[in-house]
């Protein structure tokens, strides 16, 4: 990859900012993500979210900073050979131990305890979630003012159904406390179903990050979009911007 992966420290406001791994993105951010950010890449199936995830670790990989990438598809060698196919080389990172794939079992009752452990002693810098959405839906129960999530002790608690409000919403509140707890900048993928309104597939993180990068595609004009919906601290323009995706990632057009 040829893209800019400085970090750009923003004087004029104070606030940090980290590289996304595609220059033009970084200028259109104000100079990127802000330092200990969580951003939502939202977007149908196929609009590229693991593919700006992949750019982002990328840029992390290559400013010496230590990564995580927490993915819910058991074949993480499938995610590192995607990305080689677009001209990521993750493999010598996976390697020395600077990249870190987690396999996320959603049917284990521990997996917000396997994350939060991860996060808090692992020293990232990076962190990527790709995606939030099967991770909201796992069923949560609820005993007296605790939250047990997920628990298997349902029989002498209030259990809520799959993907209901409550449900979602205590997932999403954890998930992002959890990593707000690591001293890390993080991107959170979650799908928008084919035709929905929605910035996600649950229709709460929205209201819970900092910031929120859209992708689009329009099939029948065959052109891609992204669209900086929201940031904190930054002034950012709200026009969908033309993107490619081709051998080296996403380009600006
Ligand atoms: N080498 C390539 N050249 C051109 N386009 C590619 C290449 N590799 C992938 N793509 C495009 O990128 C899309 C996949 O992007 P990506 O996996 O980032 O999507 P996604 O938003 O994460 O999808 P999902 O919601 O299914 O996870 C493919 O459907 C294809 O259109
Ligand atoms: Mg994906």
């Amino acid at each position: 990859m040829d893209e800019s992966n400085m970090e750009i420290n923003m004087f004029k406001t104070g606030i940090e900012r980290i590289s996304t791994g595609i220059s033009r993105l970084d200028e259109l951010l104000d100079g990127g993500l802000p330092r200990n950010s969580v951003t939502l890449v939202s977007g149908t199936p196929g609009s590229g979210k693991t593919i700006l995830c992949f750019h982002y670790i990328d840029a992390g990989l290559k400013n010496g900073e230590k990564c995580l990438f927490l993915t819910s598809d058991e074949r993480t060698e499938s995610i590192v050979a995607q990305a080689k196919e677009l001209g990521f080389n993750f493999q010598p990172a996976v390697e020395n131990g600077q990249l870190k794939f987690m396999y996320l079992n959603l049917d284990s009752s521990n997996v917000h305890k396997e994350i939060e452990n991860e996060i808090t002693t692992g020293g990232y810098k990076r962190v990527v979630l790709d995606s939030l959405s099967p991770l909201a839906e796992i069923p949560v129960w609820i005993s007296g003012v605790h939250e047990i999530i997920p628990s298997e002790r349902s029989m002498d608690t209030k259990a809520y159904p799959i993907g209901s409000t409550p449900a979602t919403r205590i997932h999403i509140r954890r998930i992002m406390s959890i990593l707000n707890k690591g001293n890390c900048t993080t991107m959170v993928t979650s799908e928008i179903p084919e035709g929905s309104r929605s910035l996600s597939r649950d229709s709460i993180s929205e209201f819970m990050v900092d910031g929120i990068l859209l992708l689009d595609l329009d099939t029948t004009m065959d052109r891609r979009k992204l669209t900086i919906r929201k940031m904190r601290a930054t002034k950012h323009s709200l026009k969908p911007q033309d993107i490619e995706i081709n051998y080296g990632g996403i380009k600006f057009l």
